[in-house]
C-alpha cells in the first residue's frame, strides 16, 4: 500500500492508485479544496510536494497550470495525480479560510479527464 504523508499530519496508507484528492480528504481527512469536482478545470486541489512528485503528469494539469500562471516548483494539482508510490505533500489549499462554502463537488473515483501522460516540465 503506499504511504501518503501529510506534513504536519501524519502517515496514511493508500489504496494503490487512489487519486491523490481523493486520498487527502479520505484517508487524510484534510479540508483540501476541490472546487471543479476534479477536472482539471480549478487548480484548486493544488498541493506541494516534500517527495515522491511524479516525474509524469497529465496534459490537462499542464495545461491548467500553465493557462493559471502556475510555474512554482513543486506545486501540483492532486486531481490528476494517482497513489502509485510513496508520496509527502504539504496541504496548502484548504477550504479553511477560504471563504468558500465547501470543499467542491463530487470527485470521481478514475482521473478525469481520461489522461494523457506526459513528462513533467
Ligand atoms: S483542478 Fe479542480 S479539483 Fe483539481
Amino acid at each position: 500500500m503506499p504511504r501518503l504523508t501529510v506534513k504536519g499530519l501524519g502517515d496514511f496508507e493508500v489504496t494503490p492508485g487512489k487519486r491523490l484528492v481523493k486520498a487527502m480528504v479520505e484517508d487524510a481527512g484534510t479540508d483540501q479544496l476541490h472546487a471543479c469536482g476534479g477536472v482539471a478545470r480549478c487548480t484548486t486541489c493544488r498541493v506541494r510536494f516534500v517527495e515522491g512528485e511524479p516525474s509524469q503528469m497529465t496534459q490537462a494539469e499542464r495545461d491548467v497550470l500553465a493557462a493559471k500562471g502556475v510555474t512554482e516548483a513543486g506545486i501540483r494539482l492532486s486531481c490528476q495525480i494517482a497513489c502509485d508510490h510513496d508520496m509527502s505533500v504539504e496541504l496548502i489549499s484548504r477550504l479553511e479560510g477560504s471563504g468558500r462554502k465547501d470543499q467542491g463537488g463530487q470527485v470521481a473515483d478514475a482521473i478525469t479527464p481520461s489522461p494523457v501522460w506526459v513528462e513533467k516540465s
